[in-house]
């Protein structure tokens, strides 16, 4: 426990001097800077969702990585209220995310659910929003259920995902207007592909700052990756650890997990660090910023802590060559347990 608090506390010295927990911010093109490691909010259980987040900005945490869909806005924004009035930070030195729903891909709907999270995360702006998939489903009033997710109506005799035609250019257009309104300081796009933002960059007069898509060294996106830096989109990786994630949703295996690869398990060793230290830092060196999940002190902690060393460019190509194209977050796959076939990469 000694360790970890010191870790924290070494955590937060750093954060002080350096900002971001000692990992340098990427800038983003148009104007600003996003820190590099966030926490993600995904999967976070409300009852911890405060306590976590308070926590996290304690240990350092700057770039909280939230969404409507995630279901723990408001526990989100009670716990960085609690960090603000424990004077652990100000609003200003944070990067809050958040994402638009698909149920509100309609250009009557953008602003609202905007507004929405605003309210729930107790925020007057959000640094970015997202729009959270390249999906459109049939619209649920925030009064019949928040958040919709991905099914039309689960009290339905045979609830499925209804899936609706929205262009993405009226979601785009209408997530431009939040800019101008101050509602986001900046906008971008979750799990689209080349194409979908070779599309989107034909008619945006605002430019998307931030892809955030599902990065990992079993899925490592090399030519997404150098479409965004030729077009200067800064990407957020998901999911950076791999596996884990979705061991608990009955959609993966712990054997599945990149933290027990040889490859990664050996070079983290001969480093001195832990194979998911070794992850996040390799995803750093890529350029991406990353936004892994924890509800634990120690691995919030350890993280953060990705600073004191580096990958050689031959431990770099190294994890270059395990990349197996492994997607854990496909609709393509999990929509249709949910009555869609909903493929969106291929
Ligand atoms: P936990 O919250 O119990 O720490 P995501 O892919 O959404 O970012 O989630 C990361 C997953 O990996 C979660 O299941 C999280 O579980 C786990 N995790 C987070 N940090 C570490 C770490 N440093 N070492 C091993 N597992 C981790």
């Amino acid at each position: 426990l000694r360790l970890v608090r010191s870790a924290a506390g070494a955590a937060r010295a750093a954060l002080r001097l350096r900002g971001g927990g000692g990992v340098a911010p990427l800038t983003l093109a148009g104007g600003g800077s996003m820190p590099a490691v966030g926490l993600g909010l995904w999967k976070v259980p409300k009852a911890v969702t405060a306590a976590t987040v308070t926590d996290a900005i304690r240990a350092g945490y700057r770039h909280l990585d939230c969404a409507c869909d995630y279901g723990n806005e408001a526990e989100v924004g009670e716990g960085i209220r609690a960090a603000i009035s424990a004077n652990l930070v100000t609003r200003e030195e944070l990067w809050v995310t958040s994402k638009l729903w698909n149920t509100y891909h309609a250009k009557e709907h953008v602003e609202a659910a905007c507004r929405r999270s605003l309210v729930d995360l107790g925020l007057e702006c959000v640094d970015l929003y997202l729009v959270h998939f390249p999906i459109a489903l049939r619209f649920v009033p925030f009064e019949t259920r928040y958040p919709p997710e991905w099914i039309h109506d689960p009290d339905a005799s045979a609830p499925k995902m209804e899936v609706v035609k929205v262009p993405m250019q009226e979601t785009w257009t209408a997530m431009e207007a939040l800019v101008p309104l101050g509602l986001a300081k900046h906008i971008g796009v979750c799990n689209f592909n080349t194409a979908g933002l070779r599309d989107l960059l034909a008619y945006a007069t605002v430019r998307p700052s931030v892809l955030q898509v599902e990065l990992h060294v079993y899925n490592q996106q090399p030519q997404l990756l150098r479409y965004c830096a030729d077009e200067g989109i800064a990407v957020t990786g998901f999911s950076p650890l791999g596996a884990g994630s979705y061991v608990e949703l009955g959609m993966s295996t712990m054997e599945d997990s990149a933290l027990s690869n040889p490859s990664v398990a050996a070079i983290a060793e001969a480093k001195g660090v832990t194979p998911a230290q070794l992850m996040l830092r390799w995803a750093l060196q890529r350029g991406t910023s990353v936004v892994p999940k924890s509800t634990k002190m120690e691995r919030l902690v350890e993280n953060l802590s990705l600073d004191g060393f580096t990958l050689s460019a031959d431990e770099m190509e190294q994890l270059a060559r395990l990349d197996q194209r492994r997607r854990y977050n496909d609709p393509g796959v999990f929509c249709v347990g949910m009555g869609a076939f909903c493929p969106i990469y291929d």
